[in-house]
């Protein structure tokens, strides 16, 4: 297939994500920096709710001698990225779901240094969150650690706080006009005969946003962290609740 044509769908991919996440490359470049602080220059890592690969492919340009596994359940965001990226022999890219027994599927035999992850774990409800950092924490080594830049609210006694966040951050809803978003993006693809049988597989498994409302606070993942033996957790970078959280195996 057609190298051109994944490349396209994974920049138009970017170019959608950053719609909604102004702040996304600098994030990225957080993640990136703290994870070639922390773990050295040829990390063996995993991205979690990889989708297409964006990050994965930012982490290979700074650290070119990192292996990554980058993992996600969805059919379509894995056509783009298998076939946008494989230039990259260091990137493998699994197909499985994260509420799942992932951990057995791996094609790099744990433990490895680190996990990396953008805008994904909230898809995760926060009971299965907690099993999954367990699961995290058996794969990594000490000293190893996660990096997750995503929206972590403020916590339930920081509600005032909350409220003025939540006037002041940037551009939501997005407004540049004429720009493709998330639902757009989709009716798009789903237009694709080249991704016609990825769809299709996506639509049998239900993979969609979950719709329910959970609060993903910064203090709920810590908890959840600290519980599954994380040793330290905190905050590397943050623009309001667009945070990159770092916890310590
Ligand atoms: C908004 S996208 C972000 C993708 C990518 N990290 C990025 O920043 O461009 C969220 C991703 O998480 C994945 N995801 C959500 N729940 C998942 C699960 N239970 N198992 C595996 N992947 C999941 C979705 O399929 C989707 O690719």
């Amino acid at each position: 297939m057609d190298a051109e044509l994944w490349v396209g769908w994974l920049q138009r991919w970017d170019a959608q994500q950053q719609l909604h996440i102004p702040d996304r490359e600098d994030r990225f470049g957080a993640i990136v920096e703290a994870l070639a602080a922390f773990v050295g220059p040829s990390p063996r890592v995993l991205d979690l709710g990889s989708g297409p690969g964006s990050l994965s492919e930012r982490v290979l340009r700074r650290l070119p001698d990192a292996e990554i596994v980058a993992i996600d359940a969805d059919p379509v965001l894995l056509a783009i990225g298998r076939g946008a990226l494989a230039t990259r022999p260091q990137l493998h890219f699994l197909d499985a779901d994260l509420r799942g027994g992932w951990t057995a599927e791996l094609p790099l035999v744990p433990p490895l240094d680190a996990a990396v992850s953008t805008t994904a774990l909230h898809w995760l409800g926060l009971s299965a969150l907690v099993g999954f950092y367990a699961q995290l924490a058996a794969v990594l080594r000490p000293g190893g650690v996660l990096l997750n830049g995503d929206r972590l609210d403020f916590d339930h006694d920081q509600r005032r706080i909350g409220e003025v966040a939540q006037r002041i951050q940037p551009d939501w809803p997005p407004t540049q006009p004429g720009a493709e978003d998330w639902e757009a993006w989709w009716a798009a693809a789903d237009q694709e005969p080249a991704l016609a049988e990825a769809m299709d597989l996506r639509r049998r498994r239900g993979h969609e946003h979950p719709h329910e409302n959970e609060a993903h606070t910064y203090e709920f993942h810590r908890a959840a962290l600290i519980a599954a033996g994380f040793a330290e957790v905190g905050t590397v970078w943050q623009r309001l609740v667009n945070r990159v959280l770092v916890a310590i195996r």
